[in-house]
């Protein structure tokens, strides 16, 4: 069902988000309100226990003259709904695939058997519907879905197809957070594109010269005069984000990956890789009604390697972004809403740990590639194969996983089946805000990473689970592994 705030919004949003021309830059001076801004599309959101889905060809309006050929999952035509889970429900996800070419639904950071889980293996052939069933086991966080299927997955992803997931539980539901889908509690879904002469999307390119929030170029949005939060995907290709607003102000992490952190995490500026999610308390309750400010990406003058912005690529893949801040929305500040949240928690929840001392195996993963010879997207020297096996895990393991990045750029590694916990890095810094569970981790060049993870629950004999990097051009390229967790 789409809830009617998400389907007026949307409705709302389609007739108007046209850039004025394709070249424009989106360096408008912050605290002035132009007329060059379009208004933040909220997704609309589906819930219950039943859910379908169908990814069909869409058409978009990015700039004057031609439309877009997009990809987007129930009538949306970049980005699809967001879909609300409880935790502790049974849920049939319905994916209907109306495109012409095979895709997959993967579920994104979710706990879940290998065969619902919508990797390469789980194909969606077109025409047909393929119908996962299963507990959602994951604790309330934002997650998301998108296509999966080898060597396709850039593609698909870079039309538009994908969306968020939000799950609720009752430790999440018990504290004093903003929860008010689309007024105090904003899905942000960060992205870029590049476009050709004729608006094509040109997928071939990771780095985008265009910035889409939610799809939406410029945008904008009212946000009240409030404790306000925003849940952040970077659904990137291949570009990081160090996030913060046009004030500097502080601004609090309450959630990453796989759930709420123990406290929240003041900071002024946070960086996410892609497919790692962030959960932040803006609080604008100080704010002046009519004000407004911008919530930015300083990405200019980042450490190499961070995935997108460094100098060296800007005439190679895309230039109006790199090595750039950008915006990512406008904000303009209005009245609050009734009953508005306007403090800080002092604490979240409590986490449950993993120790080093329960560990039952351990593994070393190089990152490898942009050698010479050989394969430029690996790990360990090999590159994925759809026949190869590449770990086996006991069920109930506890491991130890190092991830050394040999490779000569930044990468964002991303397991299935599990969340984890990071125990150290090599540069010496655990960010606090990674201190939760995470299924996505940022590797800096010459890094490694350090994490321990729990494989319970479930084996997957005949259905490997992936391991990769989340950039979605280095994962078609064979950085990519599989694993069997076995009796
Ligand atoms: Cu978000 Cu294996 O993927
Ligand atoms: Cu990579």
């Amino acid at each position: 069902s789409f809830s009617l705030l998400g389907l007026a919004l949307l409705l709302g949003a389609c007739t108007k988000e046209i850039a004025t021309t394709p070249n424009t830059s989106t360096t408008t001076s912050p605290s002035t309100t132009s007329t060059s801004y379009n208004d933040l599309w909220i997704p609309p959101t589906l819930t219950g226990t039943t859910f379908n889905l169908s990814l069909d060809k869409s058409t978009k309006q990015f700039f004057s003259g031609s439309v877009t050929n997009t990809y987007g999952y129930n009538g949306a035509n970049f980005w699809g709904p967001t879909l609300i889970m409880n935790k502790g429900d049974q849920v049939q996800i319905n994916v209907k695939n109306n495109l012409s070419e095979t895709t997959t639904s993967h579920w994104h950071g979710f706990h879940i058997p290998a065969e619902m889980d919508g990797g390469p293996h789980q194909e969606v052939l077109a025409g047909t519907t393929w119908s996962p069933n299963f507990k959602v086991m994951n604790n309330a966080a934002t997650y998301w879905y998108h296509p999966h299927l080898h060597e396709l997955t850039a593609k698909q992803l870079s039309l538009g197809a994908g969306g968020l997931i939000i799950i609720k539980d009752p430790e999440e539901a018990a504290l004093a957070l903003p929860r008010t889908y689309g007024v105090d509690d904003i899905p942000l879904v960060l992205t870029s594109r590049k476009f050709t002469s004729t608006n094509v999307i040109d997928y071939s390119t990771a780095y985008g010269d265009y910035l889409l929030t939610n799809g939406t170029l410029n945008a904008q949005m009212n946000l009240p005069k409030q404790m306000v939060r925003l849940r952040i995907l970077n659904a990137e290709i291949e570009r990081g984000y160090n996030l913060g607003f046009s004030d500097n102000r502080t601004f609090y992490i309450i959630a990453n990956d796989g759930g709420l952190l123990e406290t929240p995490v003041p900071v002024t500026r946070v960086k996410l890789v892609v497919g790692e999610r962030i959960e932040i308390l803006l609080d604008l309750s100080k704010d002046a009604a009519g004000s407004s400010l911008d919530f930015k990406a300083y990405n200019s003058n980042l450490p190499a390697g961070f995935g997108g912005s460094e100098p060296a690529q800007s005439g190679q893949f895309g230039s109006l972004l790199n090595n750039k801040d950008f915006n990512l929305l406008h904000i303009n500040v209005a009245a609050a809403s009734s009953n508005p949240i306007t403090a800080v928690p002092s604490s979240l929840v409590k986490q449950t740990t993993l120790s080093a001392s329960e560990v039952t195996n351990s593994r070393i993963l190089m990152v490898t590639g942009g050698q010479p010879n050989g394969p430029a997207f690996s790990f360990n020297n090999v590159t994925y194969d759809h026949q190869t096996i590449n770990q086996t895990i006991k069920l109930n393991a506890v491991e130890k996983w190092t991830i050394m990045n040999n490779n000569i750029f930044g990468h964002s590694f991303h397991i299935h089946d599990v969340q984890f916990k990071i125990i150290s890095r090599s540069s010496g810094t655990v960010g606090i805000h990674e201190s939760g569970w995470k299924d996505t981790v940022y590797l800096p060049v010459g890094e490694s990473v350090t994490f321990l993870a729990k494989f319970d629950d479930f084996t997957s004999t005949k259905h490997p689970f992936m391991y990769h990097c989340h950039f979605a051009n280095h994962e078609d390229a064979g950085m990519m592994g599989q694993f069997l967790v076995i009796p």
